[in-house]
C-alpha cells in the first residue's frame, strides 16, 4: 500500500428506486472534480443553473465552476433564519432573467438550507425541471440530499411549506467537508448515529471506534459511514417515498429534538444537537418502560459524550418541551407517535407516550421544570 493515493478510490454508487424516479447517490473522493462529465452522463440538461451561498461558492465554487466547465452562481444566503419563501424567490428571478425554460437544471451546492430551497424553486419553477444535488455538509450528504423532501420555513413553523421531489442525481465528495466547522461537522455525525440506532449496528459501532479517523476528516474513515447512511436511507425512501409507513422511523430522536429547537428559537442548537439529545430522550423512554436494555441505552449515551458536549438545557423548561411537542407534525389525530429504540439497530413506533413518562425523560437528560 506504498503508493495508496485515496482520490483513485472507486467511487461507490447507490440506487434509490422511488415510486416516482429512480437516480443514482455516486459517493468518492474528488467527485466534485467529475461533476461536468457525470451531469453530462445523466442526460442532465445543457443549461445548468447552480445554486450555491456565498461561503460555500468562495471555499469551493473555483473547483466546482473548473469541474463544470465555467459557471455562474446564483448565490443566496443559507442561514435557517434564510430559509423561507423570500429567498427562494430571488432564484426565480435569476431563473426567470436567464429565460431559463424546461429544459433547464438547477444544480444545488450546499447544505441542507439550500438543497431545500433550491430543491423546491426546482420542483416549482414551470412545475418542475430537473434537479441534482451536490451536498456539501455531512447532514446534506447523509441526509437532506437523498429522499425528496424540498420547501422552506413558514414564519409559525419549520419546513411547513414544501413538496416531495426527487432528484436526478446526488452527487457526493466526502472531501469537500474538510472545511465544514468542527460544530457542523458534529451536528450531521448525531445523524448519523441515528442511522445505526434505528438500522445498522455496524454503522453505530463504526462511529464509536473510528471516532479519531472520522473526526479527521480522513476519506478512508468517511466514506464508510457516508455509504452506509446512504443506503440506509436510500433503501427507506424507496420502500416508502411518502413518509406512509417506513420512512417514519427517520424521525428517531426528532420529536424531542424539534420541540428543543422550537422552545429556543431555532437559535441555540445545530438541527443535530437537538437530534442528539432527542435520541437520549427516546432511549430513556424505552429503557424505562423495559424496551430497551440499559447496556444498551448507555452505549448511545457514551457515544452521544465521546463526540463533545452539546449545549446546555438546564435552563430549558420540560413543560414548555411538552407543550411544543403537542404541536408537532408527527401528532396524527392528537396522538403523539413516537419512535423508540428496542436494541442498538431497531426500533418501534408507539403512540400510547404518557405526559408523565415523558416528563421524567425529558428531566433524566436534564432538562428543567
Ligand atoms: N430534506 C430533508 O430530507 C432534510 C433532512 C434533514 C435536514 N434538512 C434540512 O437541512 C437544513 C440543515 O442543513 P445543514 O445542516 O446542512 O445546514 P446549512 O445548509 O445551513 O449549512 C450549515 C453551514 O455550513 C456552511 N457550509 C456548507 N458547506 C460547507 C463546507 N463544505 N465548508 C464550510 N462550510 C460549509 C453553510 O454555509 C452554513 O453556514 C435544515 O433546514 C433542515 O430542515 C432537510
Ligand atoms: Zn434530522
Amino acid at each position: 500500500m506504498l503508493f495508496y493515493h485515496p482520490h483513485l478510490m472507486d467511487p461507490v454508487r447507490i440506487n434509490v428506486p422511488t415510486p416516482s424516479r429512480a437516480y443514482a447517490v455516486t459517493i468518492g473522493g474528488g467527485a466534485l472534480d467529475r461533476v461536468g462529465p457525470m451531469l453530462d452522463e445523466i442526460g442532465t440538461p445543457a443549461r445548468r443553473f447552480v445554486v450555491s451561498s456565498p461561503l460555500v461558492w468562495r471555499l469551493h465554487g473555483p473547483q466546482f465552476a473548473r469541474a463544470v466547465g465555467g459557471a455562474e452562481p446564483i448565490l443566496v444566503p443559507d442561514g435557517e433564519r434564510f430559509k423561507q419563501l423570500s429567498t427562494v424567490s430571488r432564484i426565480y428571478d435569476a431563473l426567470v432573467r436567464a429565460s431559463a425554460d424546461r429544459a433547464s437544471a438547477i444544480i444545488t451546492f450546499g447544505g441542507g438550507v439550500i438543497g431545500d430551497m433550491a430543491g423546491f424553486a426546482a420542483a416549482s419553477y414551470l412545475r418542475g425541471i430537473a434537479l441534482v444535488h451536490v451536498p456539501t455538509t455531512l447532514l446534506a450528504q447523509v441526509d437532506s440530499a437523498i429522499g425528496g423532501k424540498v420547501g422552506v420555513n413558514h414564519p409559525l413553523g419549520k419546513n411547513l411549506i414544501g413538496a416531495f421531489y426527487q432528484p436526478h442525481a446526488v452527487i457526493i465528495d466526502p472531501l469537500v467537508l474538510g472545511t465544514l466547522s468542527r460544530r457542523e461537522f458534529r451536528a450531521g455525525l448525531y445523524e448519523v448515529i441515528k442511522y445505526g440506532m434505528t438500522s445498522s449496528a455496524s454503522l453505530f459501532a463504526r462511529v464509536a471506534r473510528e471516532r479519531k479517523a472520522i473526526f479527521a476528516r480522513s476519506e478512508d474513515a468517511l466514506m464508510p459511514i457516508i455509504t452506509e447512511a446512504c443506503r440506509i436511507k436510500g433503501d427507506i425512501v424507496a420502500a416508502d417515498e411518502h413518509e406512509a409507513g417506513q420512512r417514519r422511523i427517520l424521525n428517531f430522536g426528532h420529536t424531542a429534538g424539534h420541540a428543543l429547537e422550537a422552545i429556543t428559537r431555532f437559535r441555540r442548537f445545530r438541527h443535530g444537537e437537538a437530534v442528539g439529545y432527542g435520541m437520549l430522550v427516546a432511549a430513556e423512554l424505552a429503557r424505562a418502560r423495559g424496551a430497551l436494555a440499559e447496556q444498551d441505552q448507555q452505549a448511545l449515551a457514551d457515544l452521544i459524550a465521546s463526540l463533545g458536549p452539546l449545549p446546555p438545557i438546564a435552563d430549558l423548561s420540560a413543560s414548555d418541551m411538552l407543550e411544543a411537542m403537542k404541536h408537532d407534525k408527527k401528532v396524527v389525530a392528537g396522538r403523539l407517535h413516537f419512535v423508540l429504540p428496542i436494541a442498538i439497530g431497531a426500533t418501534t413506533i408507539v403512540d400510547d407516550v404518557k405526559e408523565g413518562e415523558l416528563r421524567s425523560a425529558l428531566k433524566s437528560i436534564g432538562a428543567g421544570n
